[in-house]
Parts: structure tokens; sequence; C-alpha cells
């Protein structure tokens, strides 16, 4: 009786529509994503924290994809995420995932451009880029073009600036001079103008094409803020890097203390717990904890909220497996950074800071400070 339950219970597992486990897959993926762009893929205002969510899924397999590959460059996301890790199933379940989020029915969510002339950015606009981007912004997928409205204006302006200097190739192609003609003043205007165009995306864009092998949108498409992310596992309170084979405990402090000093960040204390504990013939794995502050930072965070003391100073723990194995842990940031709607100001920081500590771990996991 017990093997036929068994044998039943296998079939079923087998028979079972993959579907809804692939977006529980992204989801849980798209942990490693939060840190940087959000629980809800919703970015941040500043150049580090692009709006992920919403956008086309092909678009964000390619995306993940050039930065694994070096068309565009950004070593701390892929290391951090593990994208060399991620199988052709993972690029496309978190992929999948994302691009379902809609968050144009929560205001809080709006984007907002305070700089820049709306009027001489449409001019432009209409003009240049419509054409491939679309006239109301959401992209077009025949062009391979993504979605510029419901983008955070820091980061359009970043990326236009980057793709003027050739950091970045625009169109997937090299000779591409859409940019090499404007001022910078065009391109803070051609942000202020596309700020305007969040929330009005005409629904046969392809913004809103549902995952292909997606249940159903009424199933599982637009996810609200309630049914997102929750604190479920203690592991997702936490970021984790292994030291890589070869490195030790002196040589990651070492790495991690060079990275802190040369990105402004104070080492303020150092807690050698296992060490201490030897003194006393007590044993333990490997545990000692540094503390890191920036001043500066502090007190904005601070004066905007004294509930951010709690956070301070921003610790790194290094820390033994029962396996022998290292690791360099820090408290997930983006919990904080996601805990109620901060000022523009204070989000940044705290991105800032969340980028600088991982940047010290990945010197620290990688045993040197340059990458
Ligand atoms: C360490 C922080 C960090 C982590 C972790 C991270 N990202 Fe990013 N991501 C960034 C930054 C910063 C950029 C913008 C870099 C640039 O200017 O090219 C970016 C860019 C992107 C883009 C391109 C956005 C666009 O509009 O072109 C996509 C897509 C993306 N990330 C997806 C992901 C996914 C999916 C994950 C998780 C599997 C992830 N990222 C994890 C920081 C991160
Ligand atoms: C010939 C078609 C074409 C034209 C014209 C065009 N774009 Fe693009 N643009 C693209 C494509 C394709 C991509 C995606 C490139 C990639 O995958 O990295 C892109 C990417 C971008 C991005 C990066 C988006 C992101 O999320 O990282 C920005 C910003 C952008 N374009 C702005 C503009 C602006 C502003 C204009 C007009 C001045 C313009 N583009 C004109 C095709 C075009």
């Amino acid at each position: 009786m017990l093997k036929r339950i068994i044998a039943a219970a296998c079939l079923l597992a087998v028979s079972l529509p993959t579907l809804s486990a692939n977006l529980a897959n992204g989801q849980e993926l798209n942990k490693s994503c939060a840190l940087c762009h959000g629980a809800h893929g919703q970015g941040a205002s500043g150049k580090l924290s692009p709006r992920i969510a919403g956008l086309p899924k092909e678009y964000i397999i390619k995306a993940m994809k050039d930065y694994v590959e070096g068309h565009r460059v950004y070593p701390l996301m892929v290391r951090t995420a593990q994208l060399e890790k991620f199988t052709e199933r993972d690029f496309d379940d978190v992929a999948a995932y994302l691009s379902s989020l809609d968050l144009s029915s929560d205001g809080r969510f709006n984007i907002q451009s305070s700089f820049g002339d709306v009027d001489e950015g449409k001019d432009i606009y209409r003009s240049d880029c419509k054409n491939c981007h679309n006239s109301d912004g959401y992209g077009k997928p025949s062009k391979e073009a993504p979605p510029l409205a419901g983008q955070h204006p820091e980061y359009l302006y970043t990326t236009m600036r980057n793709f003027a200097e050739q950091q970045r190739v625009h169109a997937n192609d090299k000779e591409d001079d859409t940019f090499s003609d404007y001022k910078d003043q065009d391109f803070i205007n051609l942000a202020a103008y596309l700020a305007t165009l969040d929330d009005n995306r005409v629904i046969k864009g392809y913004a809103f094409q549902a995952p292909t092998y997606a249940p159903s949108l009424a199933e599982f498409g637009s996810r609200k803020l309630n049914e997102s992310i929750q604190i479920t596992d203690i592991k997702q309170t936490v970021v984790r890097m292994a030291l890589d084979a070869g490195v030790t405990t002196e040589k990651a402090e070492e790495a991690m203390l060079a990275k802190a000093e040369e990105i402004g960040l104070k080492k303020v204390a150092q807690q050698k717990v296992s060490q201490f504990l030897a003194r006393q013939d007590v044993t333990m794995p490997h545990l000692s904890i540094f503390q890191f502050c920036n001043p500066l930072d502090a007190r904005l965070m601070v004066m905007a909220d004294p509930v951010f003391s709690s956070y301070m100073p921003c610790r790194i723990s290094m820390v033994e497996d029962a396996d022998g194995k290292l690791w360099l842990m820090m408290l997930n940031l983006d919990m904080l950074i996601n805990s109620k709607l901060l000022p523009n100001e204070v989000v940044e920081t705290a991105i800032r800071v969340n980028q600088q500590m991982l940047d010290v771990m990945a010197a620290g996991a990688a045993g040197k400070s340059s990458s």
C-alpha cells in the first residue's frame, strides 16, 4: 500500500505542470536580486538600482547574460547573485517572475523627476527615439528596444552618458551614434520627459506580455505588494559569500580592510571571537566580526530616522561552517531599504552603503582588493 502511495505521489510530482514551480523558482532566485533591486524589483532613485520589475522577459535574460559575458560591466552583480551558476532554466524563471511584477497600481512606486525640461525632452524623444522605444515609451519587441518609461531617471541619465562615452553599446550596434551629439542637458531633459510616461502604458505594449509559460495572469500575474516576498527563511535576512578556494582568513581580512580604506569606510571594531576563546582553551569554528562605519552616512541616516542607528555600525562576519568552509556574511540591508518609504537621499545612502559593504565582502571573498 505504502509503495503504491509513494508511486502515485511520484507520478503526481512528474505530471504536475512544471509551470508554477518555475515562477516559484524565479521568486526564490529573486531574493538574491532583491538586495540591490528591491524586493519587488522596484529599484530606487540613483544609478545603482534600476527598476527591473515589469521589464520584458527576453530583455531581462539578455541583460543578465550581457553582464555574465562582459558585454555590460557590473561584476558585483554577477558575483553577488551568482549569475555564473545560473542554468538556462534559472535565467528563464527569474526573468519570467520579474517581468510578471506590475508596480503600476501602487502609487508609492511612481517614478518622479524633479529636474529637466520635459518639453525639450519630449521634442528629442519624438524625433530620435520613439521609432524604436515606442511613442508611449514602453519599447518595441520587434526592435528589441526595452521600455524606458517606468525607469528611474537617474539610472536613465547615467546610462545615456555611458552610451555617449561608449561604456555600453546602445541598440545592440557598436556603430550606433545616437548619443554622440547630445549635450548633458539633453540627457537631463530626456530623463525628465521619460519620467512623465510612467504608468501610461498601452496594454498592447510588450511590457505587459505575460510570461509565456505562466499559468495565467489572473493566477500569477499582477502581483501586488502584499503578496510578494515575505521573510520566511533566516538565510534571506543575510547575504553570504564563500571565500574562494585558497583564500585564508588572513588574506581575506587584509583584502577587506584594504578595500574598506579605499572606499572611505572606517573599521571601527573587530571581535576575534574564536581567537579569544582559544586563549581560554575553548575551541570553536573560526568566527570574527568586523564593524565598519562612515560617520557622514551614519549622520544622514540617523537624522532621517533614529531607528537606523540600530543597524550601525555595519557588520561583516567571517565564519566557518561545519564542513570547514569559510563564509563572509552581512545583514541584508534590503530589508531596511524596503522597510518603509524613505526620503530619496536616504534610500540612495542606504543603497550606496549596501553596495560598499558588498564591495568589501567581494574583495574579502576573492582575497584581493582590486577586481
Ligand atoms: C550587487 C547589486 C546587484 C545584484 C545582487 C543584482 N543586480 Fe542587477 N543590476 C545592478 C546594477 C547596479 C545594475 C546597473 C548596472 C549598469 O549600469 O549597467 C543592474 C542591472 C540589471 C539589469 C539591467 C537593467 C536594465 O534596465 O537594463 C537587469 C535586467 C538586472 N540587473 C537583473 C538582475 C537580476 C535578475 C538579479 C538577480 C538574479 C540581479 N540583477 C542582481 C545591481 C545588482
Ligand atoms: C534603432 C533603434 C533605437 C533607437 C532609435 C533608440 N534606441 Fe535606445 N535602445 C535600443 C535597443 C535595442 C536597446 C537595448 C540594448 C541592450 O539590450 O543593451 C536600447 C537601450 C536604451 C537604453 C537603456 C535602457 C536600460 O534599461 O538600460 C536607453 C536609456 C535608451 N535606449 C535610450 C534611448 C534614447 C533616449 C533614444 C533617442 C535619443 C534611443 N534610445 C533611440 C534601440 C534604439
